[in-house]
């Protein structure tokens, strides 16, 4: 929620660096870089490749590490950074790779919570997609292509530059990248109106195991059903996704208000629970827990009504003024604006400040751990007092509540591997962030200390997470003989009924187990199958 000010981060890639194929390197092996080479048929590989040598490195592998956690001297390091500006160097990438026996770690936007995408505990060569971010919008026929190394904010941007009445239903943080978003599922301000990013996705190209680049025609539709949802790394490179353009009203609303617990945000909250799965549809009412500053200089618990509608402030108005008449209704705290203004709005930037959108980083980074639940029976208002006393206790938490329902719910579970549809009121996200390494063993402990409390009040068996909000707690991988059961644990937690089908698809088409990271989809074994 904090995204105040971004700022971008030079690309320092053509930078030549004739010392590579001479410096004795033991970081990276010889025998990788002549093969990467002569993949890719040019002398020019020392453009794609960085070594830890190069004066490069570095300045490429933080630019997009959101999370300060996995961005320290011990934080194991890739041998080499490959930077593909063409498809053929992401199948040279993986081609090396699986020869020399070296794993591979792909990043488009680097959000990912636990920092899968560029950190791991064997040796590993990282693909940074960032070169591959074509765009190309067609609104006639309301397809765009897209590769995996754009961001959401520059996906925006593109569609808005073609038409103000089209968008498409991803997340609502601009810099995250649409190769893991929508792999991972993907939802924002649309989503209760269209479904997911990965519902809207028509084709995908994706290098496979075998360095071959397929299509949703080649790939064949269990390939294509995975890459929507069970996370793309399991199963290969995915260079470029074909996305179903949405239309969007000409005006939409914004609104953004915060009542304390003094102010009788607790009914407000159940009010809100009762019907979150029932707001109309394509309407957008999220809240923000957090904790603020009391009028007698203590603490006290804010709830933040962060809403966006998908109509004007005089078509919102009577089912405003019938369900939340405690709330803010003068027109001059709703701001009506076009769907790439909100987009701004969400974000907490200025709604005209639209060039915002193509910066790639966040200028404020903090240190950060999340984990989610979902909500299928309303919290009482004992069960959320127990949860603010807890927040009060670190001062630094954040909750944010997103309903589901409306077009969620008419989608059946298996449709794509993201099973969190009908029967779910809301999702809860736990985001704590803090700026001092001191603080983290303090920060992780009291979001698992909520993380249990909240246990009675949210979705059992499994208890139901969101892969993009990844959480290492739930379970990882323990080496390559991790089975199936074991990774149930969290696979379950993920995926529910979809989780086998998804190790189905793995085990056809990646039998080696060669795309793996700390929660990858297991390879069923032979008494497993
Ligand atoms: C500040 C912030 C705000 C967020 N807001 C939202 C939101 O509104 N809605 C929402 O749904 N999620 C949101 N997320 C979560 C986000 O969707 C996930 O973190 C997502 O996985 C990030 O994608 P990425 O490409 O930026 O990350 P990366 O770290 O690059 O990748 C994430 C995972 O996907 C894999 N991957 C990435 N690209 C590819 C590829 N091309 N082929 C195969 N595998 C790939 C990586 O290996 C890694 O496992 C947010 C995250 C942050 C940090
Ligand atoms: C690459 O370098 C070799 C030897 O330096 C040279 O013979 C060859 O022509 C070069 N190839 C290309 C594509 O530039
Ligand atoms: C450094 O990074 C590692 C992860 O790579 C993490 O486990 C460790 O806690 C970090 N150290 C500090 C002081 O933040
Ligand atoms: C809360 O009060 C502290 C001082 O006690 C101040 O530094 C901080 O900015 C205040 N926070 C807000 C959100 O007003
Ligand atoms: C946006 O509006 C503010 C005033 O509301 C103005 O100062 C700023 O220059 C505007 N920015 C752009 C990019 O137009
Ligand atoms: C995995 O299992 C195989 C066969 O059961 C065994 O040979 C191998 O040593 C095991 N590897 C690890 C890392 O445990």
């Amino acid at each position: 929620m904090e995204i105040s000010h971004v700022k971008l981060v030079p690309v320092l890639l053509f930078i030549l660096l004739n010392s590579v194929w001479c410096t004795t390197s033991n970081s990276i092996s010889e025998s990788f870089l002549q093969c990467f080479s002569s993949h890719i048929h040019s002398n020019s590989s020392s453009k794609i490749i960085l070594t830890k040598h190069s004066s490069a490195y570095f300045s490429v592998l933080q630019s997009s590490i959101q999370n300060l956690r996995f961005l320290n001297t011990s934080t194991p390091k890739p041998e080499a950074i490959i930077t593909p500006f063409k498809h053929s160097h992401v199948q040279a990438a993986v081609i090396c790779s699986k020869k020399e026996g070296i794993q591979i770690r792909t990043r488009s936007g680097g959000h990912d919570y636990e920092g899968l995408s560029y950190v791991s505990t064997t040796p590993f060569i990282m693909i940074d997609l960032f070169e591959l971010r074509s765009i190309d919008i067609d609104i006639e026929n309301e397809i765009a292509w897209v590769e995996s190394g754009a961001t959401l904010g520059e996906l925006y941007y593109a569609i808005s530059q073609k038409s103000k009445v089209y968008g498409f239903p991803a997340g609502t943080c601009p810099t995250v990248g649409v190769g893991g978003q929508i792999s991972g599922g993907g939802f924002g301000s649309l989503f209760r109106k269209y479904g997911l990013a990965a519902d809207n996705v028509l084709d995908a190209k994706i290098v496979d195991v075998n360095g071959r680049v397929l299509d949703r025609k080649s790939m064949g539709e269990e390939l294509f059903w995975a890459i929507r949802g069970g996370g793309g790394s399991s199963f290969g490179v995915i260079l470029s996704w074909k996305l179903r353009l949405v239309p969007v009203p000409p005006t939409v609303t914004g609104y953004m208000e915060s009542k304390t617990i003094e102010q009788g945000a607790t009914k407000l909250v159940s009010k809100w629970q009762a019907i979150a799965d029932r707001i109309p549809e394509g309407n957008f009412l999220r809240l923000v827990l957090q904790v603020a500053n009391g009028t007698n200089g203590g603490k006290t618990i804010e709830v933040v009504f962060n809403f966006l509608f998908l109509e004007t402030y005089e078509e919102l108005l009577p089912w405003m003024k019938e369900n939340f008449p405690e709330l803010n209704l003068d027109q001059t705290v709703f701001t009506e604006m076009s769907w790439i203004e909100s987009v701004l709005f969400l974000a907490n930037f200025p709604i005209n400040e639209t060039e915002v959108l193509l910066r790639r980083t966040q200028q404020s980074r903090s240190f950060f751990k999340a984990k989610s639940d979902y909500v299928t029976e309303p919290i009482s208002e004992a069960g959320l007092e127990g949860l603010y006393q807890r927040m009060l206790q670190l001062e630094a938490s954040e909750l944010i509540l997103t309903p589901y329902g409306g077009r969620m719910s008419e989608i059946s579970e298996s449709e794509i591997p993201f099973p969190h549809r009908k029967g779910n009121l809301y999702e809860i996200q736990y985001y704590i962030t803090w700026d001092d390494d001191k603080e983290t063993e303090k920060h992780i402990s009291w979001t698992r200390m909520v993380y249990g409390y909240m246990a009675a009040y949210v979705s059992t068996s499994p208890r139901a997470a969101y892969l993009n909000y990844r959480d290492l707690d739930l379970g990882t991988d323990k080496g390559a003989n991790t089975s199936y059961a074991q990774a149930s644990i969290w696979g379950l937690s993920y995926f529910k009924n979809n989780f086998r089908r998804l190790a189905q698809v793995k085990t056809l088409v990646d039998p080696g187990n060669f795309f793996r990271n700390e929660q990858s989809i297991p390879v069923l074994r032979s008494g497993e199958k």
